[in-house]
C-alpha cells in the first residue's frame, strides 16, 4: 500500500480567513488541500469559483485538489487548471463526454479523476482508466459538509481498490483512491483497510480547535 494522504476540505474552514486557514492546516500536517466546487445545479449548494483557487494558490505549498460538483464541467475545469489546480476531479453525470473532459484536464497539465456518488456505478471507469490519476469515492451524497458516513461506501472502496490494482499491475502507473464525506478519526482506519490511500476530512479537522492534534490522531489511526 502506498503512503496515506490527508486532504482537509476547506469547505469547513472559516471563509473570512481562507488564506490563513489553508496555511494553518498545511502547518498542521495536511498533504493536500481539498477544494469543493458546488454550482447550485448539479448539487444544491453554492461555493467557490476559480478566483478563490487563484487567491489561495500562493498560500498553499500543498497540491490543490479541486472537486467539481458542477454541470457542465469543461469550461470550469479549464478555468481551474488556469487558476492553479493540481488535481481536478468531476462527477461523470456532469459531463456529456467523459473521455474528452478527462483529456482536457490532462492536457492542461493537471491530474484528472472521476468521482462516484453513493449510487453511481464504477463502470464509468471501464474505458478511461488510462486517463485516470485519482478515483474519488463519495461516502455521503455531495453538497454539504458535516454529513454522516454511509457505511456501504466501504464496499465501493474495496471494489475500486481491486480495479485500480488490476489496472496498475498490468499497465503500471499510479492511481490514488480518495474517500470524501464523513471521514473522522474514529473511522479512518476502517476506510484505509478497505483500500483508500487519500482521505478528505472537512468538519473532522476544521471543526476542532487543534488541527495538528486532529491530523496526528488520524495518522496514528492509520499507523495501527
Ligand atoms: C461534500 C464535499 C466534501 C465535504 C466533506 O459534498 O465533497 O468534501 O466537504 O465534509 P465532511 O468531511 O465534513 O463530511
Ligand atoms: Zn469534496
Amino acid at each position: 500500500m502506498s503512503q496515506f494522504r490527508i486532504a482537509p476540505s476547506i469547505l469547513s474552514a472559516d471563509f473570512a480567513r481562507l488564506g490563513e486557514e489553508v496555511r494553518n492546516v498545511i502547518a498542521a500536517g495536511a498533504d493536500i488541500i481539498h477544494f469543493d466546487v458546488m454550482d447550485n445545479h448539479y448539487v444544491p449548494n453554492l461555493t467557490m469559483g476559480p478566483m478563490f483557487c487563484e487567491a489561495i494558490r500562493p498560500h498553499s505549498s500543498a497540491p490543490i485538489d479541486v472537486h467539481l460538483m458542477v454541470k457542465p464541467v469543461d469550461a470550469l475545469a479549464a478555468a481551474f487548471a488556469k487558476a492553479g489546480a493540481d488535481i481536478i476531479t468531476f462527477h461523470p453525470e456532469g459531463s456529456e463526454h467523459i473521455d474528452r473532459t478527462l483529456g482536457l484536464i490532462k492536457e492542461a497539465g493537471c491530474k484528472a479523476g472521476l468521482v462516484f456518488n453513493p449510487a453511481t456505478p464504477l463502470s464509468y471507469l471501464d474505458h478511461v482508466m488510462d486517463k485516470i490519476d485519482m478515483v474519488l469515492i463519495m461516502s455521503v451524497n455531495p453538497g454539504f459538509g458535516g454529513q454522516k458516513f454511509i457505511p456501504h461506501a466501504l464496499e465501493k472502496v474495496r471494489a475500486a481498490r481491486q480495479r485500480i490494482d488490476e489496472y496498475t499491475a498490468k499497465h503500471g502507473g499510479e492511481i490514488w483512491l480518495e474517500v470524501d464525506g464523513g471521514v473522522k478519526v474514529d473511522n479512518i482506519a476502517e476506510i484505509a483497510a478497505a483500500g483508500a490511500d487519500t482521505f478528505v476530512a472537512g468538519s473532522a479537522i476544521y471543526n476542532t480547535p487543534d488541527y495538528k492534534a486532529t491530523i496526528a490522531a488520524m495518522r496514528a489511526e492509520l499507523a495501527k
